[in-house]
C-alpha cells in the first residue's frame, strides 16, 4: 500500500466514531516499533516527524524510513505528516519529501513560541493550504496554544480555543483537520496533580460545543501523552530524575474521541518507555555496550506502549477496512 493521505485515514475514522494515535518519529526503532503493533492489531497509522526530527534525520533519512515503512509493511495504510510546521517553508520541504500529510501551526509565529493573532494564523494557514491542496496533501491547523515549552514548541500560555472562531477558521482556511487548545501541554511535566473526572483539569466542554456546531470537523489533541507513572518509576529506579508529574489519561483521550477527537497526538510516552527500558539495561547489565542490546528492548518497550494506544482508541481492527486513496484522488477532490 503506498503512503496515503492523512484525511482518509481520519475520514474512515470519523465513519464508525475512533481515534487513531499520531506517532513521533526521530529514528528506526521507533518506526519500527509503530508499524510492528500497527500489523500486529491491523491499525492505520500516522507517523510524524517534527521539525527537529527532520532536522535531526538530515531530511533523506527520515524520507527512507517512511519508504522502509511501507515497503516493509505493505498492507497497513501509512499517512506521513509534520507536525508543528512553522510556514510555507517547512511545508514544502515536507511535500518535497513525499508527506502525504503536513500540520500548519499557525496558532504561533515562526518562532513557535509567540501566539499569533486570528488573522495572522488565517494567513499563514491558508497559503499553506492553497499550497497542499494542489498537490492533494491534507493539512492540519491550530487555533489556541497549548502550555508547556519543554520541546521548543509553545508559548508557554495556554489559550482555549474559543468555539466560536471554529468556522469562521475553517470557512477562511480550507483546513481538514483542527488542533484545538483544551489544555494539555507537550512534554512530560502537564499536571502536578493526577487528573480525575472530578477535578476538570481539560476543557472537555469546548471539544464537545466544537462538535455540536460542526459535527463533521476531525479535531486533532496535541499533547495527549499519558505519562504512565510505571515508565517514570522505572526511570528514576534505574538512576533517572523525572520529578513527580501526570499525562492525559486514557479515559479523557476516549472522551474526547466521543465528541469528535480523530487524531491524538503522541510523543513523550515513546520517550519515556525507550528511556526506560534502556535505563533497566544500562543499571542492571553495566557490562553489556552493544547498542542492540538496549535499542533493542527499547524498541519492544515503544512498540508494547504503542499497541495500547492503538486498542485504547479504537484504530485496531481498522487498517484494511477501505482501499487507499492516493493523492491523485484528492487533488481531483479538493
Ligand atoms: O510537538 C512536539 C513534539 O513532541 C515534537 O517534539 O520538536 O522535540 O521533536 P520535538
Ligand atoms: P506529548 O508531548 O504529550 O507526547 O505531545 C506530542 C504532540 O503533541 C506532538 O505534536
Ligand atoms: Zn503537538
Amino acid at each position: 500500500m503506498p503512503l496515503v493521505p492523512m484525511k482518509q485515514i481520519l475520514d474512515e475514522a470519523a465513519k464508525k466514531s475512533y481515534g487513531v494515535p499520531h506517532f513521533n518519529v526521530n529514528n528506526m526503532e521507533q518506526a519500527q516499533a509503530i508499524m510492528r503493533s500497527a500489523s500486529e492489531v491491523e491499525s492505520p497509522v500516522i507517523m510524524a516527524a517534527s521539525r527537529g526530527a527532520l532536522k535531526y534525520t538530515d531530511l533523506i533519512f527520515i524520507k527512507h524510513l517512511m519508504m522502509a515503512c511501507i515497503e516493509k509493511y505493505p498492507k497497513i495504510p501509512v499517512a506521513m505528516h509534520l507536525d508543528h510546521g512553522n510556514g510555507l517553508e517547512s511545508v514544502k520541504t515536507a511535500i518535497s519529501l513525499g508527506f502525504t500529510s503536513v500540520m500548519m501551526d499557525g496558532s504561533l509565529k515562526e518562532d513557535a513560541k509567540t501566539p499569533t493573532t486570528f488573522d495572522e494564523n488565517v494567513k499563514v494557514t491558508k497559503s499553506c493550504v492553497d499550497y497542499a491542496h494542489k498537490v492533494g496533501v491534507t493539512v492540519e491547523g491550530e487555533l489556541g496554544t497549548l502550555g508547556g515549552i519543554e520541546d521548543g514548541v509553545g508559548s508557554g500560555q495556554v489559550h482555549l480555543t474559543d468555539p466560536n472562531q471554529v468556522k469562521e477558521f475553517l470557512q477562511k482556511t480550507g483546513v481538514d483537520a483542527l488542533a484545538v487548545a483544551i489544555g494539555t501541554s507537550h512534554g512530560a511535566y502537564k499536571f502536578k496533580i493526577k487528573p480525575d473526572p472530578d477535578k476538570n483539569l481539560l476543557a472537555m466542554d469546548v471539544i464537545r460545543k466544537i462538535h455540536s456546531m460542526v459535527p463533521k470537523l476531525h479535531m486533532v489533541m496535541h499533547g495527549s501523552s499519558s505519562v504512565p507513572q510505571e515508565l517514570i518509576a522505572q526511570i528514576n529506579k534505574n538512576g533517572g530524575k523525572i520529578a513527580p508529574t501526570f499525562g492525559v489519561p486514557l479515559w479523557a483521550i476516549k472522551e474526547g474521541i466521543a465528541a469528535g477527537v480523530r487524531k491524538v497526538n503522541v510523543d513523550t510516552d515513546l520517550r519515556l518507555a525507550s528511556t526506560a527500558a534502556i535505563r533497566k539495561v544500562f543499571y542492571e547489565s553495566p557490562e553489556k555496550f552493544d547498542p542492540r542490546e538496549y535499542l533493542g528492548p527499547a524498541r519492544d518497550a515503544m512498540a508494547a506502549l504503542v499497541k495500547e494506544r492503538y486498542v485504547a482508541f479504537g484504530s485496531a481492527g481498522h487498517a484494511f477496512d477501505y482501499e487507499p486513496a492516493t493523492l491523485e484522488d484528492m487533488k481531483k477532490f479538493y
